[in-house]
């Protein structure tokens, strides 16, 4: 009995695995410390409040990368949407944005995927709606 309840347990761990692979690629923790400590961190001072992921759902932020345009999706956008995860970006940053600077050896497409990964895990749809990130 013991032996096919651990049986069990791994098929169930190697089938969350799988699942979680085929949602995203990238790291959302890394993309979470990102998001909270450099996206939100602007969005407080620049936009009024912080932007939950959950205001999206995991297609409308599919939608939003996949467009590339941040804030305003129209010829009005300033930045693209991945400017901001850029090692530009992160370089101008990291004397006042410790994450910034921690982060800033990652590449670029990494880090995408990885704050990608994380609005994915935390969008409207999502098992875990974050509502103050
Ligand atoms: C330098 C400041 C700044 C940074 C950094 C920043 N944003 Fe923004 N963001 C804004 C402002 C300001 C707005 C409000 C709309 C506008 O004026 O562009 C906004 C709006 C948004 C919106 C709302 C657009 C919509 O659908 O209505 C999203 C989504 C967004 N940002 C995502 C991000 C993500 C993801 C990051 C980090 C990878 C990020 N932003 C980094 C300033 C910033």
């Amino acid at each position: 009995m013991k032996h096919n309840i651990s049986f069990f347990t791994v098929f169930i761990i190697a089938l969350l695995g799988f699942s979680s692979l085929a949602e995203a690629k990238g790291n959302w923790k890394k993309g979470r410390i990102y998001y909270r400590m450099v996206c939100t961190e602007c969005h407080i001072e620049q936009a009024g409040g912080a932007i939950s992921p959950a205001e999206k759902t995991k297609a409308e932020w599919r939608d939003y990368f996949e467009r590339n345009l941040h804030g305003p999706q129209d010829a009005s956008a300033k930045y693209a949407a991945s400017y901001f995860v850029s090692r530009e970006y992160r370089e101008s940053i990291k004397d006042t944005n410790r994450a910034a600077k921690k982060m800033l050896k990652i590449p670029e497409d990494k880090l995408l995927e990885d704050v990608k990964a994380f609005v994915d895990h935390t969008a409207k749809d999502s098992d875990q709606p974050s509502r103050c990130e």
